[in-house]
């Protein structure tokens, strides 16, 4: 059975990205989980390099646990407001630590080819604006790289704080919907 890996990044469990989340993951058959960044134990990377040699972290919390459901995940998704044009810090603390799947470049043992599929999804508050989605976007779509799964879509809702419903944004649905298209196929 596929196995889909959702990260959540926002602060608000029920607010437009886990909306966008929801309605994704709806379309999306296999063992399902979201992680919720903000109610992760997890410390920030330090960069003492034990991950240059080992194919794990020396910092042993929460992210033990998501190594392992990282390896086995089928399909990767990120889920993020824009929080001052990045992700918000917990998500980005965790993310810093997936420098030990990034580190697989020194130690050789990264697969040559991708073992996963990925997407990310992106709200911001104001209508859509130069760059509005560029820092987070960037990356988002590198950590996807970096646990080795090949970008297939990302679906990015601007102007969230005045339009506030999904349902209110039908050509939001129907990209969430070619994504699931993506990612299964
Ligand atoms: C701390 C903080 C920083 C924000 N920075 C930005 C920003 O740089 N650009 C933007 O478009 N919206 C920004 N916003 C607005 C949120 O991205 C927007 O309200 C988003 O839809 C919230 O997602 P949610 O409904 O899932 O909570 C910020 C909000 C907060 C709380």
């Amino acid at each position: 059975m596929m196995k889909v890996l959702a990260f959540f990044g926002g602060a608000r469990k029920n607010g437009n990205t886990m909306a966008m989340l929801n309605y994704l993951l709806d379309q999306l058959e296999g063992e399902k989980e979201i992680i919720n960044c903000y109610s992760l134990k997890v410390s920030p990377c330090t960069d003492c390099r034990y991950c240059f040699k080992h194919r794990a972290c020396s910092i042993k919390d929460e992210m033990v646990e998501i190594y392992r459901k990282v390896d086995e995940a089928d399909i990767i998704i990120f889920a993020s407001p824009v929080y001052i044009f990045g992700v918000p810090g917990p998500m980005k603390v965790m993310l810093d630590r997936f420098q030990m799947f990034w580190s697989g470049v020194i130690r050789g043992d990264q697969p040559e080819t991708f073992t996963k599929k990925g997407a990310f999804l992106m709200s911001g508050g104001g209508p859509l604006f130069e760059n509005q989605f560029t820092g987070g976007g960037l990356t988002l779509s590198d950590a996807l790289v970096i646990c080795n799964a090949k970008k297939v879509g990302e679906v990015l809702m601007d102007d969230a704080d005045i339009v506030k419903n999904l349902d209110q944004r039908p050509e939001i649905k129907e990209k969430l919907e070619e994504l699931a298209i993506l990612l299964t196929k």
